[in-house]
């Protein structure tokens, strides 16, 4: 048996920055009710011709560089997406492309906000069982293509980005502290499918869509949803809150994230914050959030990192890593 140990990771976020201020000019919306319910204040959009695939790139290049690995090391490429470059090929197809990769498998994978969490639980799948040597999990978006921009409630809420996680197998040494993915857990209940979802879709209507969301009550089983699952990667690993060094948040709301962090009894600095810079980037912001965190030096060697998220389906999940 192997286990995964996150060898590098890299974010990308795209030039143009869209402040609050500026997106009061085209809805009825101010710079303060935006910050005061969700502590945004500035997304990234995607230049005109700039694909998913294109950001998913730039993210992976940082983190191969990150893990010292060639891109052709990598055996298998797992994308997060909920805005595909082209309902098909996957995305992965495209990154593993435009990297020069020709070998192993990608594919992309579908769980909304959650999709990095699931992402990483499939690959370590395939790396504990030495299936895979080295795997790519990017979470990607440009979520700013399936926003209606006259929906104050949505369009305020989320923005473009990537980030990338190298994971590598490392054989099991029994080792009580040896690095790694200690475990992963993942929930989805479609009763709720329809509190969050995009309103078109290939079968549906032949339409990309835009997105629709109840927000109160996607706030609501966020923060209960989310306590739950940090608990069950907690008791799994018979740990407590106090043995948490980072808690990596997927970065949707801030307001989540502190109710989440309340109901644990978390201390507010042993929490990863990144929403402020970039709005919800869906699957890309736990990633994105983990390569800031890893180069300003917070997050270290050794460190027990949780990271947990929650979107459309509903589907849920977290991961427990030993950094
Ligand atoms: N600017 C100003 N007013 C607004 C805006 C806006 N951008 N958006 C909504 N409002 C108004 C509403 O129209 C409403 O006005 P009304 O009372 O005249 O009808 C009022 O603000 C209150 O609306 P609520 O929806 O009740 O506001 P709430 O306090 O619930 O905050 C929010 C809305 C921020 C969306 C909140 O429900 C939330 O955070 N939900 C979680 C949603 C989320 O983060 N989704 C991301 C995807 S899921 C995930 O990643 C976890």
């Amino acid at each position: 048996m192997y286990r995964s140990v996150i060898a590098g990771v890299g974010g990308y976020l795209p030039e143009r920055v869209v402040t609050n201020e500026e997106l009061a000019q085209t809805v009825d919306t101010t710079d303060e009710w935006i910050v005061a319910r969700t502590g945004i204040r500035e997304r990234r959009i995607a230049a005109e011709g700039e694909l998913t695939s294109d950001l998913a790139v730039a993210a992976a290049k940082r983190a191969l560089a990150n893990a010292n690995l060639e891109a052709d090391e990598i055996d298998l490429v797992v994308v997060a997406t909920t805005t595909p470059d082209r309902t098909f090929p996957a995305t992965a197809a495209e990154v593993q492309a435009k990297l020069g990769i020709t070998g192993g498998a990608a594919f992309d994978i579908q769980a909304v906000c959650a999709g990095f969490v699931y992402g990483v639980a499939v690959a370590d799948n395939f790396v504990r069982l030495g299936q895979v040597k080295h795997a790519l999990v990017i979470g990607a978006e440009t979520f700013s293509r399936i926003l209606d921009w006259k929906d104050r409630n949505t369009c305020v809420l989320f923005g473009d980005g990537a980030g990338a996680a190298v994971l590598s197998g490392h054989r099991v040494n029994g080792d009580a502290e040896q690095r790694g993915i200690l475990s992963t857990h993942l929930h989805t209940d479609g009763r709720f499918r329809d509190l969050l979802e995009v309103d078109g879709g290939p079968s549906l209507n032949q339409q990309v869509g835009h997105v629709r969301m109840v927000g109160r009550e996607v706030f609501r089983h966020a923060v209960e949803k989310l306590a739950k699952v940090v608990h069950e990667a907690l008791e799994a690993n018979n740990l407590t809150p106090a043995d948490v060094d980072w808690l990596v948040p997927h970065q949707a709301n801030k307001r989540i994230i502190d109710g989440t962090v309340r109901k644990l009894n978390l201390s507010p600095d042993n929490v990863v914050i990144t929403v402020d810079r970039h709005a919800n980037t869906s699957a890309a912001s736990i990633p994105l959030a983990l390569s800031v965190a890893t180069r300003d030096g917070r997050i270290k060697q050794g460190d027990i990192v949780l990271i947990e998220a929650i979107g459309g389906g509903l589907s849920w999940g977290s991961s427990l890593i030993r950094w």
